[in-house]
Parts: C-alpha cells; sequence; structure tokens
C-alpha cells in the first residue's frame, strides 16, 4: 500500500488489546523512556514509536524513531517507501543528505535544534562526524508505519545473485562476496 488509509473511526482498538481503551493508557507509550536518558549506547541505535510498538497510531498517519549516534557512528543509506521524514537534532551535530530521483545529493551539516526534511522514498543518511560527541535527534513520519528499506542490506544480504550484481556494480564476484561478507551477522 502507498500511503495511510483514511479512518472512518475516531480510532482503533485492536480486537485482542490487552490495554483497556477507556483511559488515556491505551494512548500512551512508555517504550522510549529508557532512550530519552543521558545514557548513551555504544552502537548507533533507533528507537522505534510506530503502529508495531504503539498499536494506537493504526489509523492515524504519525509515527516517531528516537535515534542515538556515538562518536564517529552512521545511519547507513536507507528509504522510508511510506513518509516523508522530519528531524529534529536534540544531542551534538550530524551531517545529513538525501538523494533525489535524479541522483542529487542534497547535504547539509545540522546543528542542535535544527530540522532537516527526508522527501517521501528518498535515499538518505545521518553520519556523526564528530570522534568524541555524541549526537541524538528525533524523527517523526506522516505513516503510522513508514518502513524501513536499507540500502546495503537490500542490495546485499536479501539473496540476489553475486553475478547479478557483479554486473550492475561493475565489478568482480569476489568483490561483492567481500561486501556480503562485512554486512553478515556477527556470529
Ligand atoms: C494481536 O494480533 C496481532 C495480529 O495477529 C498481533 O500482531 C499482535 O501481537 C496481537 N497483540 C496481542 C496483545 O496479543
Ligand atoms: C475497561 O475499564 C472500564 C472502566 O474502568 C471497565 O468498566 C471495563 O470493564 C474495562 N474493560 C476491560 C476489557 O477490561
Ligand atoms: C557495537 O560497537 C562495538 C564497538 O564499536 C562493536 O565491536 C560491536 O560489534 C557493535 N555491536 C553491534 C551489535 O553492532
Ligand atoms: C556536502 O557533501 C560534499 C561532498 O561530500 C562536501 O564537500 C560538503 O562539505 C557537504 N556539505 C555539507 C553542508 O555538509
Amino acid at each position: 500500500m502507498a500511503g495511510d488509509p483514511d479512518i472512518l473511526v475516531d480510532f482503533i482498538v485492536p480486537a485482542n488489546s490487552t490495554v483497556n481503551a477507556t483511559d488515556g493508557c491505551f494512548f500512551t507509550f512508555t517504550g522510549m523512556r529508557n532512550a530519552i536518558n543521558p545514557d548513551y549506547p555504544s552502537n548507533f541505535t533507533v528507537t522505534k514509536a510506530s503502529v508495531k510498538e504503539f498499536p494506537a497510531l493504526d489509523g492515524q498517519s504519525v509515527s516517531y524513531a528516537f535515534l542515538e549516534y556515538p562518536a564517529g557512528s552512521i545511519n547507513p543509506p536507507h528509504t522510508h517507501p511510506r513518509s516523508a521524514e522530519l528531524l529534529l537534532v536534540v544531542g551534538g551535530t550530524l551531517n545529513v543528505g538525501f538523494v533525489d530521483t535524479t541522483n542529487k545529493l542534497y547535504n547539509q551539516t545540522l546543528k542542535l535544534g535544527d530540522i532537516f526534511l527526508f522527501p517521501k522514498g528518498m535515499v538518505h543518511y545521518q553520519s556523526n562526524d564528530d570522534p568524541k560527541q555524541p549526537a541524538a535527534a528525533i524523527a517523526a513520519f506522516g505513516s503510522a508505519n513508514a518502513g524501513t528499506v536499507s540500502v546495503p542490506m537490500s542490495v546485499f544480504t536479501s539473496g540476489i545473485d553475486d553475478n547479478i550484481l557483479a554486473k550492475a556494480f561493475k565489478t568482480d564476484v569476489s568483490t561483492i562476496m567481500k561486501l556480503k561478507a562485512g554486512l553478515a551477522p556477527k556470529a
């Protein structure tokens, strides 16, 4: 589906909901409490509040993600097929960019408090190039389930034949195998 449906009711409570929707609890998500604290994780981390984690969002066309970038870490190139993204920097600085359908790059260095728009479906990334300071950002989406397609993962870990990838990237199979090995889950 290309976009979120318009619903004809105020809100949707799943039939099997364990939360009673007669008060505010159903409309409350507490899953960010542990993420939004002064401690940064040692790896780039995304904490989502989309319809999967927060069922009350069903049919409401909104969601959030909280992103934490340790010094020197990146959020690799990816797309959200069902929504634009508004990124608000709440800690540190970030270098960001997206690529449009003509392959033009639009990049920017964001400071604390800056907001950047990633248009719907465009490949984009964020990078914390500071060697010492961590960074954090809040991403808002116009979909309850924006979806994420990671460029490295979808291309190199989905099972597309090595020969096809070698031709597509105008390289040899051993280079493709090296790239795949680097993305394989660590044992
Ligand atoms: C309710 O059902 C959906 C769809 O089958 C499932 O994904 C979800 O986990 C269920 N929720 C609960 C609280 O059992
Ligand atoms: C939900 O809460 C209301 C008011 O407290 C109560 O009357 C109702 O039985 C509860 N429903 C469920 C499914 O727990
Ligand atoms: C987290 O980062 C550490 C140090 O940079 C690395 O060794 C480890 O593999 C990373 N863990 C994950 C789950 O990516
Ligand atoms: C955008 O990217 C180019 C090429 O990598 C770089 O030279 C430039 O400094 C970047 N601009 C910003 C504002 O980050």
